[in-house]
């Protein structure tokens, strides 16, 4: 008797389940197109916001010649070539998107980001025209030399919090997206990568993303240590400068 309660039971938790699974299926198929992008826009990260001075220099046409040259005072931090400084210090520049260069150098004139060693080399670029051409100079050259990785310690965990929560933005390869302002993090410094994820995760980056924001400071110590571990190990530096 008992026992033929149970199957009762079974069968009719069986028969829900299908009958569920049904009505989710046909609910799926019959979601309008519309709405299936909405969900999927959901997904997607509200567009980075940017100051009027960053689309007028990037309508510009870029004059790299120039740019060559303004680079010159660049390399007494960031080096001859743009490969920074392994320590961290000095982040790499080689190769970064036009777009993350001009939007940056505005942001330390604009104040949304401090750096006292940074700032008065922002605001030694007279004119957006100058701006554009060192930006596209940088993201015109590549270096050889190799970036300051981590303690290698911890790679599979850094993989994965990677693939979890950044690929979205930063790509498989730390590639970036320059139309997005999506900075390119291949190739980049483990001290700097370090640096940046926890003033981003403590309030310190006025310009932080606010998605990225939330989910750094949902990690713990060791996992941005991994993550930025895992980060400066990435490849890929010299083929993704688009
Ligand atoms: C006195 C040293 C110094 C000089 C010279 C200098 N920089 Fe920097 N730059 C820095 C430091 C330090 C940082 C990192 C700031 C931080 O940690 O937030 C930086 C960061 C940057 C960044 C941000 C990189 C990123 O990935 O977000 C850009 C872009 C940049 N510099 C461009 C330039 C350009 C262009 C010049 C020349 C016109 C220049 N810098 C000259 C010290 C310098
Ligand atoms: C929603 C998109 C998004 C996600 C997800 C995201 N980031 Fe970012 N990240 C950005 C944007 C946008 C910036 C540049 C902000 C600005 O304009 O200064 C940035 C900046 C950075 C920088 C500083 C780069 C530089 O050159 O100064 C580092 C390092 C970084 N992200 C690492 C990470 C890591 C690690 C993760 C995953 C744990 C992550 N990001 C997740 C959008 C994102």
């Amino acid at each position: 008797m008992r026992n033929e309660t149970m199957r009762k039971n079974l069968f009719l938790g069986f028969a829900g389940m299908f009958l569920g699974l049904c009505f989710a299926t046909t609910a799926s198929a019959l979601l309008p197109a519309s709405a299936a992008r909405k969900t999927m826009q959901a997904a997607t990260p509200p567009p980075v916001s940017v100051s009027p001075s960053v689309t007028k220099t990037l309508s510009l046409t870029p004059d790299l010649e120039n740019g060559a040259e303004i680079f010159g005072v660049c390399t007494a931090c960031h080096m001859p070539g743009g490969p920074g400084t392994v320590d961290g210090t000095y982040p790499r520049l080689a190769g970064q998107h036009k777009e993350e260069v001009i939007k940056q150098i505005f942001d330390f004139r604009e104040g949304h980001r401090v750096n006292m060693m940074m700032l008065p080399f922002a605001q030694s670029l007279v004119s957006e025209q100058e701006v554009a051409d060192v930006a596209a100079y940088i993201q015109s050259i590549s270096t050889q030399a190799a970036n300051g990785v981590g303690p290698g310690t911890a790679l599979e965990r850094g993989a994965q919090i990677y693939k979890e929560n950044c690929v979205s933005c930063h790509g498989d390869n730390g590639e970036g997206n320059g139309e997005k302002f999506y900075p390119k993090l291949t190739g980049q410094h483990y001290p700097y990568v370090l640096r940046q994820v926890n003033e981003i995760a403590d309030g310190k980056r006025g310009n932080a993303d606010p998605t990225m924001l939330k989910i750094v400071q949902g990690l713990s110590t060791e996992d941005k240590e991994a993550v930025s571990d895992y980060v400066s190990r990435l490849k890929g530096a010299e083929t993704a400068a688009k």
